[in-house]
């Protein structure tokens, strides 16, 4: 039976550094890759060291993801690693969104992670990792990245609540929570009607690194994954200040009101 890294969100930024970090893993027979885009996850098969299947999923559509699962469910592979980490996000005014864009990004954000992690669960074996990617963001409410943030705040708290419960398999269950990184995400995020307003980000991680850092939490069955320390200072600040006044902070930083 193959033992298998399964990722969402493989085709680029953090996905790909999954890919190419856990082939590097003695547990990791095969990567199965998915993401929309079939091109780079091509690029990303002939890249990585070990055999890659990829699989052309849109995660907010849960007729292609049960479709995924049939051949989960034919092969039966054990997933040692489950990445679900495919999301998006548009910083502005909530209503420069329409409702159907909300609402895509409440499909893929938050309905791919967990109709993915439910999923994958019956195949997990006891010893297996999930990660499901949260952001900073989930740490408290940001005007003009608010309905991005929800759905991270969703990530986190469903995660850290499915690491106790699915404890007893032999599971563990890590939310991500990055900072800014430096992927293609940024490519998106200001495309809406209205300005490009949250613009200023005063530090940009390497996905390698904290993609390293998540990895060896996960392996150590913390529920959450928090790199670098403008990062921890944040969540620390955010635990600790009035939320009103970490929106005030964060929106002086932005030159917002
Ligand atoms: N970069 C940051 O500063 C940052 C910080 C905190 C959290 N995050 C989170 O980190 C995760 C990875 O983002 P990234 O920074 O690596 O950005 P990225 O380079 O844009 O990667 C996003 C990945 O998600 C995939 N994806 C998006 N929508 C999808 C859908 N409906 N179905 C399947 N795949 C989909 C994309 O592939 P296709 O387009 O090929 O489908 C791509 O592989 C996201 O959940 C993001 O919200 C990012």
């Amino acid at each position: 039976m193959a033992k298998i890294a399964l990722i969402t969100g493989a085709s680029s930024g953090m996905g790909r550094e999954f890919a190419l970090q856990l082939a590097g893993r003695p547990e990791v027979d095969e990567i199965w890759a998915l993401a929309r885009n079939q091109q780079k996850l091509d690029e990303l098969a002939a890249e990585v060291q070990k055999p890659v299947r990829t699989f052309s999923v849109d995660v907010s559509d849960s007729a292609q993801v049960a479709v995924f699962f049939e051949t989960v469910a034919a092969e039966k592979p054990e997933i040692v690693w489950c990445i679900n980490n495919a999301g998006w996000g548009k910083f502005c005014r909530c209503d420069e969104l329409s409702p159907e864009e909300s609402l895509s990004m409440i499909a893929t954000n938050c309905g791919g992670v967990v109709n993915m992690a439910l999923r994958a669960l019956p195949y997990m074996p006891k010893g297996a990792h999930m990660v499901n990617t949260g952001s900073a963001s989930a740490f408290q409410p940001l005007p003009y990245v608010g309905l991005y943030g929800a759905t991270k705040a969703f990530v986190r708290s469903y995660s850290r609540a499915m690491n106790k419960e699915v404890r007893r398999q032999g599971v563990t269950v890590t939310c991500m929570c990055p900072y800014w990184v430096g992927t293609n995400f940024f490519d998106n995020v200001h495309e809406h009607p209205g300005n490009a307003v949250v613009t200023k980000y005063e530090v940009m991680y390497k996905a390698e690194d904290v993609i390293k850092t998540a990895i060896r939490d996960a392996g150590r069955g913390k529920d959450m994954s928090v790199h670098g320390w403008i990062n921890k200072f944040q969540h620390v600040a955010a635990k600790l200040l009035p939320q009103r006044l970490v929106m005030w902070v964060f929106l002086k930083k932005q030159g917002l009101k």
